[in-house]
């Protein structure tokens, strides 16, 4: 089970001509000077199918994109910008397995992940969808045992809890996904989530548990990352407090892409699930990192998961740009970060099994696309990633929606929100869907000095004056809504794949290599230096508030 690398592929390096030189740009920078004063609420009053035109249903999944400022013809440009770029040549090289992750010398195959069985990929020569399913039939019988209670602990007990010890792509794809698929679970097996170094979440997470009946999943592609490193030796030795090192293999299993790491740690391989370096880690719940929604949800489930990601995948790489809905997610968001200048893009789930999706898509989305530099180390003259934060609705509603209705920017979100709930309280979930529209809606239209006006009759005078400007609403703030028949394994597994496939798109058109991380190091090396500081080892220079909040720790802790 070794990592493998296709070190024979020529990394794909032909440059193109910068994206921000070409006459189709030129033309969408002309295009939103022309139209950004036009208001989406007169688009709609003009055209009563604005709805139908510009929506798209896949499946269990409508992708309504009507209260966006566009029209016919921005559509029509930044399709154009797609072809520019050659969206369909980096399509293909992505599904073929090029190495299209240049500075790393990768292929990007997390779609092999959800290939159905029997499916085939060759790949330098290796069926890879073959590894795939040899893994997961694998993943089956492990889940089978755990949740049918032939897995035992040491104790001869049945598993109740199971620890995941996983940080960033380790720990919020699953962790999104068993939150969102909650209502399918088995009730006797809990899954929790442990990813912070700070020792309180490990601490409070196995206050409840027993060693007996606890199986840790430690999840980490390199098997180098110390905060999970660190959970996983406080785990340990808080099974060691009842069990023995030979009962470790009955409560420990690895999920790595690095089985050296693994075996030097003393998790035995046989307990170990493999995946490979052609999975970035924010893509990686697909792979063996999805273990714990496994034995959430039952492997069949997850299946489906599996399933639902892969026709989204079908869709991506087969439907027409005009119909695509990841490719118009994307082009949407060029047009709002780019040539609008919008910074951010909000994602407010109206459904509280998804709550943490904002957290899930910031990592997808800020760790692929948070870059300043092209896939040749060219500087990009242009915003490219936006900065991404979201909440569940209802609740933002009353914490941050003030902003978005009055404030200054342009905030363009996305609003998910399932027809159906899982959960017995009709009316509760009509409420939740109606206040979900009614937010798009107002968004959308804004209120306009008559309609405060009409609101106002008992009012007059300076009051007037001062109450009217307060009264108005300028909507025209763009929203897409992805409007889900039911949160099942099929849709959730359609909705991350379109946000994959988004983030896709959009370093395909900004020239980002969207499969890289760089920036993540930096801080890390610089903790690997403070760290011994703290313990009072001398210092390497740093600047005075760096060195002042050392000598700080260094005086206010308690050794
Ligand atoms: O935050 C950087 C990062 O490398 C992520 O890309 C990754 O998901 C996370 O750390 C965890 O890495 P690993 O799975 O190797 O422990």
């Amino acid at each position: 089970m070794t990592a493998r690398h296709f070190s024979d592929f020529r990394p794909v390096v032909t440059r193109q001509r910068d994206i921000n030189t070409t006459p189709a740009w030129a033309r969408l920078h002309q295009h939103q000077r022309a139209t950004r004063h036009m208001h989406m609420k007169e688009l709609f009053e003009q055209d009563p199918t604005r709805f139908e035109r510009f929506s798209v249903r896949l499946d269990g999944m409508l992708f309504d994109y009507s209260k966006n400022r566009v029209t016919d013809r921005t559509m029509e440009l930044l399709f154009d910008l797609a072809h520019v770029a050659d969206l369909s040549g980096w399509m293909r090289k992505m599904r073929q397995g090029e190495l299209i992750n240049v500075s790393e010398g990768r292929a990007v195959l997390h779609t092999a992940l959800r290939l159905p069985p029997g499916a085939k990929l060759e790949v330098n020569g290796r069926d890879l969808a073959g590894d795939v399913h040899a893994v997961l039939a694998r993943l089956r019988d492990f889940t089978d045992a755990v949740r049918g209670g032939a897995w035992k602990g040491f104790t001869g007990k049945a598993i109740t809890d199971v620890v995941n010890l996983g940080i960033g792509g380790s720990d919020l794809g699953p962790l999104v996904v068993a939150e969102a698929l909650a209502p399918y679970r088995k009730r006797d097996l809990r899954v929790h989530f442990v990813s912070n170094v700070d020792g309180q979440q490990i601490a409070r997470t196995l206050e409840s548990l027993s060693p007996e009946t606890t199986l840790f999943v430690i999840a980490s592609k390199s098997f180098s990352t110390p905060e999970t490193l660190l959970n996983a030796g406080a785990a340990r030795r808080w099974f060691l407090s009842a069990g023995r090192e030979s009962d470790i293999a009955r409560h420990f299993v690895a999920v790595s892409t690095n089985e050296p790491a693994v075996r030097k740690f003393g998790i035995d391989p046989a307990n170990m699930f493999e995946f490979w370096d052609w999975v970035g880690g924010r893509y990686s719940v697909w792979s063996a990192i999805g273990l714990p929604v496994m034995l959430a949800i039952g492997f069949d489930a997850f299946r489906g998961l599996l399933d639902g990601a892969h026709r989204m995948d079908e869709h991506f790489f087969c439907a027409p740009f005009e119909k695509n809905i990841p490719v118009i997610m994307a082009l949407l968001g060029v047009w709002y970060n780019t040539f609008y200048r919008a910074h951010t893009h909000a994602i407010m789930p109206y459904d509280h099994g998804l709550r943490r999706l904002p957290a899930h898509i910031q990592q997808l989305d800020m760790e692929s696309n948070g870059k300043r530099v092209g896939r040749h180390g060219e500087r990009l003259d242009f915003d490219t990633g936006p900065v991404i934060w979201g909440e569940e609705g209802v609740n933002s509603q009353h914490a941050f929606f003030q902003l978005l209705h009055q404030g200054t920017r342009l905030v363009p979100s996305d609003f998910i929100v399932p027809m159906n709930s899982h959960y017995p309280l009709e009316d509760q979930h009509k409420v939740l869907v109606a206040n979900c529209f009614a937010q798009t809606e107002a968004l959308m239209r804004g209120k306009t000095e008559a309609e405060v006006m009409r609101e106002l009759t008992d009012v007059s005078g300076d009051r007037l004056d001062v109450l009217l400007p307060q009264k108005l609403f300028p909507g025209n703030q763009p929203s897409n809504t992805l409007a889900l028949d039911r949160v099942t394994p099929q849709t959730l597994g359609m909705l991350l794949a379109a946000y994959e496939h988004k983030v896709f798109v959009q370093g395909v058109i900004w020239g980002i290599n969207s499969f890289d991380q760089w920036g993540v190091e930096y801080g890390k090396q610089l903790a690997s230096r403070i760290l011994p500081e703290l313990s009072g080892a001398s210092g390497f220079g740093h600047d005075c508030s760096t060195e002042g909040l050392i000598r700080h720790f260094l005086v206010h802790h308690d050794a």
